[in-house]
């Protein structure tokens, strides 16, 4: 390998390695500067179609595009250089065939240079993830609560409740799992079904909203940070960010309304003549 193409990025090796180890920390990036703020901290940064609601004020994720997508995730690939770099397919991208699928995961991967995708993978998809797997993309699946699905859901409900739906996240597991998913979110389910889930599959599982019992944890950036007057149960607040915008923005207004901003030091005044050479 030669010094160009060298990298200091995790690879999907050490993301699959890290089974039953050290949690895996992973978190959801979106544009190049706060990707540089949390590269160092994680193993993952997922550009998760979330983008659509948080950054986008969309009322759910169904209206993201591949174009939203790759925007975000180049400005992710750019802000990076630590973490292993995973993409959201939106919805309506890989759900018909094989053959989109890869298209689009393979579209996604080369305009971003992203590490991997995503995909919400109900049973129905196990057939796209060995697809994509043995054509050189690593496939991270998306179990349980599947945001890309509320519309049949009637919303966004935690899921594996009642001994039906229990077996069907099970199901999603397996055949993310077998069809060969290098690790799988699993979003909305209790303790003791994440516990299972966990305890079969060979791959790492990644919670959110799934307990501890997982083999890693992820938050969407702008909930953990406090962006939102409303976070769901399962998110813990790091910060009061949307406290400290609104102090700011409030004393820049005051600032620029009574002309104490910009003062002298804020400036640019005119250069002195430089004194004559002799
Ligand atoms: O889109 C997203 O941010 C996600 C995470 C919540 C896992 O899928």
């Amino acid at each position: 390998m030669s010094k160009q193409t060298e990298t200091r990025r995790k690879t999907v090796k050490d993301i699959a390695a890290a089974k039953g180890k050290t949690p895996l920390v992973c978190l959801t990036a979106y544009d190049a500067p706060t990707a540089r703020l949390l590269d160092p901290h994680c193993d993952v940064l997922l550009v998760g179609d979330s983008l659509g609601m948080v950054v986008h004020g969309l009322p759910s994720t169904v209206g993201v595009t591949m174009e939203m997508m790759i925007l975000h995730g180049q400005a992710v690939m750019r802000g990076s250089s630590e973490a292993f770099v995973v993409v959201d397919m939106p919805f309506g991208s890989y759900e018909t065939n094989n053959d989109s699928a890869f298209l689009n995961a393979a579209r996604i991967m080369k305009e971003t240079g992203c590490q991997a995708i995503k995909i919400e993978s109900g049973t129905y998809a196990a057939g796209q993830i060995a697809h994509l797997v043995e054509r050189g993309v690593p496939v991270m699946g998306h179990i349980g609560l599947r945001p890309q699905a509320i519309n049949v859901d009637g919303g966004f409900r935690a899921k594996g409740r009642t001994t039906g739906e229990r077996d069907r996240v099970i199901a999603e597991a397996r055949a993310a799992d077998e069809a060969g998913a290098f690790a799988i979110v699993i979003e909305g389910v209790a303790e003791d079904l994440a516990a299972d889930i966990t305890a079969e599959v060979s791959c790492p599982t990644i919670g959110i909203g799934a307990s501890a019992a997982c083999d890693g944890q992820i938050l969407v950036t702008h909930d953990m940070l406090g962006l939102f007057d409303w976070t769901p149960k399962f998110v813990r607040r790091y910060a009061d960010l949307s406290t400290s915008i609104n102090d700011a923005a409030a004393a820049y207004a005051d600032d620029v309304r009574t002309r104490r901003f910009p003062d002298a030091a804020e400036t640019y005044a005119l250069r002195k003549p430089e004194p004559e050479q002799r």
